[in-house]
């Protein structure tokens, strides 16, 4: 396949593109010219930026409006991609969302949807989509992990737990289906300028500056065209998730632990703020 620069003849599908992430990446390939598939269960929003993509970039946008964290929702997205015709030539298994706060108080619900959509439909939709690509003979996947995929994170368990796989997964199929020319990349953002932080309930603190979507997309270009299996988004963030693989686990963990603790109480100015800024306080996971 081509350097990930020039797309006219392909089809992207990106889950969670109605914002944040997701949305950069649409922009991105319409950007390119690629054909879209656009997915997220508010369809409102999601109808927003197909219509604004159609009207700056001139391209072929379709939306399906889709819970991912539901048991079918996979499904229900394969089903609405053969329905519309389309080859997919390039997934950005993206939609993802986090919960925050002592284990044991999280609504269970709440934490069985983020398994759900965090990791058992990052996993199902490749098991949808790969296949067509390796029959095809070249395609790209994008799973967005997260920093906080490199380490334990008391108070955000479970993201960080299903971030972990995401990460292990995506590096895994890297090495399996390169001689089938399908390209697949576990993209790690830090903390980003997007809902995540609202949709957590937490405006978390962090040292650092926030990085841009831009940026975060600008890297997994980068890293496509170079062929790595995973990328970390921003200098600093690069130091700080690797220095955390030397240390021992358990250090980390309860180094982590007393931070965040500590963290919670801290209110911050909002990650949703127009330009990237530096948060206050000490860094944390995204
Ligand atoms: N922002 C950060 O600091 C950061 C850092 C590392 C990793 N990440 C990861 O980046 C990815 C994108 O997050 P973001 O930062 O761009 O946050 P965001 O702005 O909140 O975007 C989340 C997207 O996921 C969609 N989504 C939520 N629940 C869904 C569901 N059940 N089914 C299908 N789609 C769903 C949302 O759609 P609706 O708006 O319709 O709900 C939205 O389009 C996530 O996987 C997140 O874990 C973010």
């Amino acid at each position: 396949m081509a350097a990930h620069a020039e797309l006219q003849m392909s089809t992207a599908l990106i889950t969670g593109a109605s914002s944040g992430i997701g949305a950069a990446f649409a922009e991105a390939y319409a950007a390119r010219g690629a054909r879209l598939v656009l997915a997220a269960p508010g369809e409102p929003r999601l109808r927003e930026v197909a219509e604004r993509l159609r009207r700056e970039h001139g391209v072929d946008v379709h939306t399906v409006a889709v819970d991912l964290a539901e048991e079918s929702g996979p499904d229900t997205l394969a089903k609405a991609v053969a329905e519309i015709g389309l080859d997919i030539d390039i997934l950005v298994n993206n939609a993802g969302f986090g919960s925050r706060g002592p284990y044991h108080e999280i609504a269970a619900e709440r934490d069985h949807r983020q398994v759900m959509l965090n990791v058992v439909a990052v996993e199902r939709v490749a098991h949808l989509f790969l296949p067509g690509m390796v029959a095809r003979g070249g395609g790209t996947i994008i799973n967005t992990s997260s920093t906080s995929g490199f380490q334990a994170v008391p108070y955000m368990a479970v993201y960080g737990g299903s971030k972990a796989f995401v990460l292990h997964f995506s590096i895994a199929l890297w090495a399996e289906y390169r001689r089938h020319g399908v390209r697949v990349l576990a993209l790690c953002p830090g903390p980003t300028d997007t809902g995540f932080f609202e949709a957590l309930g937490s405006r978390m603190s962090a040292g650092g500056r926030v990085r841009t979507t831009d940026e975060v997309v600008a890297a997994a270009f980068r890293a496509l065209d170079r062929g790595q299996a995973y990328v970390i988004d921003g200098r600093l963030n690069y130091l700080t998730s690797n220095a955390s693989r030397l240390l021992p686990r358990g250090f980390v963990a309860q180094v982590t632990e007393r931070v965040l603790r500590r963290g919670s109480m801290a209110m911050v100015r909002s990650a949703r703020a127009p330009r990237p800024r530096r948060l206050l306080g000490r860094r944390t996971a995204s």
